[in-house]
């Protein structure tokens, strides 16, 4: 192959993790993030509680647990080739020359997210620091906190802000820091920080939990306002919902989100790993550590307490109304309720950082790794072209955010665009490379055979469940949403806007694809 003969690429040497832990957390890291504390718990709300957790465990078994799976056994494939991006690893899996920009959607997608993911993770900055300063103290209200979140943004201008001046400045620390850590490397960056906020995180989730569970009745003239309730919420099986097509592809679409796959993050992860490591044991550490927090800490936050302090109705409400409603003005109002209010919200605002600083950059690594492996760019520089990139394509995420242009990108990225790539990869790995080769790329370095059921479930579950999946989608919101149904006129100018970024991202990767390849042709002519 070029990469061994071309005598530029001799000094070149792609990391490893270091160590097995370091792995577990830099895996887990990736997959912890606002999605386990913001979005799990308003999708668990929302599709009824205890009707949501049946569908939602059937998709982590089905589809989470074997794509994970089925990512690190790509990722580790693709490793061996030099390539820790998928447009490689389809590549070597498919000799067509089509699946090298299939491979394209797999760097397009993590670096679509990280385009808004990053602002989103900047705002729980902002606001740990406004909770330790005691900025929005004596706010009262869910509409006043929406307020100071809107004047925060920049959409209205009051009392609290009066322009966007101050998200801007923790916007830009936030995107500093993220490739600050990238361009320290995978060992010295990813993984060490891993090694020391994942405990942190921990720490901060089991604070606020043990807070949540001593809070009792908190208004004694509503006594099945209590926090109990607000678990059985959760935990009472609901067996009429499980009829409702929508409550399964909401499920479904948080395991992929929350897991991180579809994306093409964890192929690049996994890209650094041995063939001798047992991927299964790690991938399955890594599965089972993103769901308890995200079940066991994180379900044991936002909605008991909501519950709690507001109720059955107004917690649906709550859910109803959005993302951000739970995290941003429900949590801050109901710390102020209690005693040390400044400190709680510190605590869960820097929970909400820690896990989304560790998933923002596993969203950049691909690039990172593409710009490293393919064009050997030096790794301090391909953080500069990465950041750089990623700072120019956040600002319309950041000036047009009221017109629902962050909403538009997380639809088509956060929620189709990530079963479409997994059933990509599926094909190009189970059917195309064949499931047998696939079972034994996945069980290499396993000292324990795999029950052979999981390469059924591999082979024809997972993919049927995920056509089924696409099907639903696209029947019951797929034309909605792409004919604009739900948007106000004023606001089609930016989703257009918004859809034509998107396209252009994934016309970059697929340019950068081609300029790679045509490179990798040019390299191997020079050899004699
Ligand atoms: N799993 C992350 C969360 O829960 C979000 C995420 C989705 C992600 N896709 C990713 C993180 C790809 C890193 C890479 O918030």
């Amino acid at each position: 192959m070029a990469r061994a003969t071309s005598p530029k690429t001799k000094s070149y040497q792609r990391e490893r993790w270091a160590t097995r832990i370091g792995l577990v957390f830099a895996m887990a890291g990736n997959a912890v993030g606002l999605g386990n504390f913001l979005r799990f718990p308003v999708q668990c709300v929302q599709n009824g509680g205890g009707a949501f957790m049946i569908p939602y465990l059937v998709a982590f078994l089905l589809l989470g647990i074997p794509l994970m799976w089925i990512e690190w056994g790509i990722g580790r494939f693709g490793g061996k080739y030099g390539h820790g991006t998928t447009p490689g690893m389809f590549h070597y899996l498919w000799h067509h020359p089509l699946a090298k920009y299939l491979g394209a959607i797999g760097m397009a997608l993590p670096f679509g997210l990280i385009v808004y993911y990053i602002y989103i993770e900047s705002w729980t900055l902002a606001y740990s620091f406004f909770s330790m300063t005691g900025k929005y103290m004596g706010i009262e209200s869910r509409q006043g906190m929406a307020q100071f979140l809107s004047a925060y943004q920049g959409a209205v201008s009051n009392e609290h802000f009066s322009n966007i001046g101050t998200a801007y400045v923790f916007f830009v620390i936030t995107l500093a820091l993220n490739f600050w850590v990238l361009s320290r490397g995978l060992v010295k960056g990813i993984e060490s920080i891993a090694k020391v906020v994942l405990p942190l995180l921990f720490v901060f989730g089991l604070i606020l939990v043990i807070r949540v569970f001593t809070i009792g009745t908190p208004d004694p003239a509503y006594p099945e306002r209590n926090v109990l309730n607000g678990l059985a919420f959760i935990w009472n099986p609901d067996f009429r919902a499980l009829t409702n097509s929508r409550v399964w592809v909401a499920a479904a679409g948080q395991i992929f989100f929350t897991l991180s796959v579809g994306f093409g993050a964890i192929q690049t992860f996994a890209s650094y790993v041995s063939r001798k490591d047992d991927i299964v044991a790690s991938g399955l550490a890594t599965a089972g550590t993103n769901e308890f927090v995200e079940v066991i800490i994180g379900g044991s936050i936002a909605i008991p307490v909501a519950f709690a302090f507001f109720g059955l109705e107004a917690t649906r409400e709550i859910a109803s109304s959005g993302a951000f409603d739970l995290g941003f003005f429900s949590m801050p109002i109901i710390f102020q309720q209690m005693p040390g209010a400044q400190f709680f919200g510190m605590i869960w605002f820097l929970l909400l950082f820690i896990a989304g600083i560790t998933s923002s950059v596993a969203m950049a690594q691909p690039l990172m790794a593409f710009l490293q492996d393919e064009f050997k760019i030096q790794r301090t520089t391909a953080a500069m072209l990465v950041g750089g990139l990623a700072f120019f394509l956040m600002q319309p995420v950041i000036f047009f955010l009221p017109y629902g242009f962050l909403d538009e990108m997380d639809f088509w990225i956060g929620t189709v665009g990530l079963v479409v790539f997994a059933i990509i990869e599926v094909v190009i790995f189970i059917w195309i490379f064949g499931a047998d080769k696939a079972w034994r790329e996945i069980c290499a370095g396993r000292d324990f055979q795999l029950p052979r059921i999981f390469y059924y479930i591999i082979k024809y579950v997972t993919p049927v469940y995920l056509f089924l999946l696409l099907g639903f989608w696209l029947v019951q919101d797929g034309v909605d949403v792409l004919l604009m149904r739900n948007v106000q006129e004023a606001n089609r100018v930016y989703i257009w806007f918004a859809r034509f970024l998107m396209a252009g991202i994934l016309l970059l990767m697929i340019f950068l694809v081609r300029l790679a390849w045509q490179r990798k042709h040019m390299i191997r002519q020079q050899v004699p």
